[in-house]
């Protein structure tokens, strides 16, 4: 059963990212708005896919545990920036005040800091265990900038900022999202496979199943700010028609943005065939996405 795989991996993950986080991190103050954030839900989606994809690789999903911390890390700051007066200005995330209504401004940012550097320092440290080594790690660690950096989700994060308010066309719309949400996602699904030594091959086949299930989630979130439950997903909704968002709704309307969620998903499903019934978790994920209410 999906749900409880995925339940098992969250408690995994998050048992893990309360050691990283320790009073000894860092200044009180600091530490407590990071775990605020990193601790109060979310779905752990990405983690999740990074040790999927070690294991779908023949690799230990234990020696993937750092970097699906990383990413969980990495996911999370982009989430308290993302909600930032400057940007989203939005008051609810994972069913809790966001980050800088709590802590303020300036605090909010430095959470988001602290936890994009200590993502590295977490995944940097994999170098040391032998059954990862220094090789793989760094690749690793080159996946997780280029997913998170200018070319990836933060190139997406501009993108979206400056399109707000402007019309545009199916072209803009997939640069926007397969930049601020599929970027990290590949970058998941590439680093499980990376950290368990997968293949050329393997890698495209993670990689293309990654660029549909990041547009077949990213077209879901869209959906959810039109017709989702605030109380259910744990933030608000109407978010994007407030800030005049490019959005797959506005561009397709609601039973298209459906339609074309449910064609990714079913072209993601279609890109992990070469690993047969093993990927079976990975093909139900992705069905998940495009049915998720929250
Ligand atoms: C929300 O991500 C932001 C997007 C990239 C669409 P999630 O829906 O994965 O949020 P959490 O981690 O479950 O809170
Ligand atoms: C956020 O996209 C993407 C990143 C944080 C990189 P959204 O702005 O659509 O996410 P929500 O809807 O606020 O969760
Ligand atoms: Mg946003
Ligand atoms: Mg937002
Ligand atoms: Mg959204």
């Amino acid at each position: 059963m999906l749900a409880e795989v995925l339940a098992e991996a969250a408690a995994r993950v998050e048992a893990a990212l309360d050691r990283y986080l320790g009073p000894e991190a860092g200044p009180p103050r600091l530490v407590e708005a990071m775990r605020y954030s990193l601790l109060g839900g979310g779905k752990r989606l990405r983690p999740f896919l990074v040790l999927s994809a070690a294991r779908l690789c023949g690799g230990d999903p234990e020696a993937a545990l750092p970097a699906a911390c990383a990413v969980e890390m990495v996911h999370t700051y982009s989430l308290i920036h993302d909600d930032l007066p400057a940007m989203d200005d939005d008051d609810l995330r994972r069913g809790r005040p966001t980050n800088h209504r709590v802590f303020g401004e300036a605090m909010a940012i430095l959470a988001g800091d602290a936890l994009l550097t200590l993502a590295f320092e977490v995944m940097g440290e994999m170098a040391r265990d032998p059954r990862v080594g220094p090789e793989r790690t760094a690749r690793a660690v080159v996946e997780l900038a280029r997913a998170a950096g200018p070319a990836g989700m933060v190139g997406g994060q501009v993108l979206d900022l400056e399109w707000e308010g402007r019309q545009a066309g199916p072209a803009e719309l997939e640069a926007i999202h397969s930049r601020k949400t599929g970027a990290l996602f590949a970058g998941c699904l590439r680093i499980g496979g990376i950290v368990a030594g997968a293949g050329p091959e393997e890698l495209a086949a993670l990689t293309e199943y990654a660029r549909h299930f990041g547009l077949a989630y990213q077209i879901q979130d869209d959906i959810l700010d039109v017709v989702g439950d605030p109380g259910v997903m744990g933030k608000a909704a109407g978010s994007d028609q407030r800030r005049d968002k490019l959005t797959y709704v506005r561009l397709y309307g609601l039973e298209g943005a459906r339609q074309w969620a449910r064609e990714q998903a079913r072209l993601a499903a279609k890109a992990l065939a070469p690993f047969g019934d093993r990927a079976r978790h990975l093909v139900e994920l992705v069905e998940y996405v495009v049915a998720r209410e929250r």
